[in-house]
């Protein structure tokens, strides 16, 4: 079954809400023609505003990085999803691995906020991978279904196909050590055969699972032509509207 591709960009901490607005200017342009793929930016949640507003009317979708795991409450400094709803958003990433490591959140969390996101109506973008220690051990795919399986716990088929996965092995990320095209064709498959057996293959088929981990405008062509690899995570080289422009030419 044909897959529709993804290109996403993750900003992470970085861009204010002019330099967000300065980057829609240059990036929409230069990719109002795209139509085969979805295309979306995830900024932070301070730029989202200014977002909203650049990309009304364009190809472009826009996107949350984080959600709170609850709807509402005394939770201090959290953001809630009926919050981002307002900036018009379709995505939100969830359990992005430096999250995972640096703020400690567990798969449990990160499965309550699966559940919070599809509930609003809204395509979770949860994020796996493993570490270096894992692939050198040979556990990596062992790890990332351990994931998987917390992260689908309480989803049925038809939450889970309107989720998206992304492989983001940590050691490719920020790092310029892309995973090659074998290593990541054989998680994504390996991801969807996951996914065929907690489902069933027609839930699985229909699921997009995209790679995040140093891709970019020179490496995207070979990970995008692997059968199971439906799209791409760029952090860094989502962060200059040319090179992302140029990878949604390519895609
Ligand atoms: P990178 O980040 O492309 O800069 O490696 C990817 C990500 O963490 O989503």
């Amino acid at each position: 079954m044909a897959r529709k591709l993804l290109l996403a960009g993750n900003w992470k901490m970085q861009k204010t809400a002019r330099e967000a607005a300065a980057y829609a200017r240059e990036f929409l342009p230069r990719v109002k023609a795209i139509s085969t793929i979805d295309l979306l930016l995830c900024p932070p949640f301070t730029a989202l505003a200014a977002m909203a507003d650049a990309l009304k009317g364009s190809v472009v979708q826009l996107g949350a990085q984080d959600v709170c795991w609850k709807e509402s409450g005394a939770l201090t400094g959290e953001i809630s999803v009926s919050m981002l709803k307002e900036f018009s958003i379709s995505h939100i990433l969830v359990g992005h691995s430096e999250r995972r490591q640096y703020l400690d959140e567990g798969n449990a969390l990160i499965a309550e906020k699966m559940k919070v996101i599809l509930v609003a109506g809204l395509i979770p973008i949860l994020c796996v991978g493993e570490n270096a220690m894992h692939r050198k051990t040979k556990r990596h795919l062992t790890f990332v279904q351990g994931q998987l399986a917390a992260a689908f716990k309480d989803l049925n088929a038809s939450d889970a196909v309107r989720t998206v996965i992304a492989y983001e092995p940590i050691w490719a990320i920020g790092t310029g050590n892309t995973a090659t095209q074998k290593q990541a064709q054989e998680m994504h498959a390996g991801i969807r055969a996951w996914l065929s057996k907690h489902y069933n293959s027609a839930t699985a088929e229909r699921m997009r699972i995209i790679y995040g981990g140093s891709a970019n405008a020179d490496n995207c062509r070979t990970l995008l032509e692997q059968p199971d690899i439906d799209g791409l995570l760029p952090g860094g080289a989502s962060l200059d509207p040319a090179v992302f422009a140029t990878m949604a030419e390519i895609a």
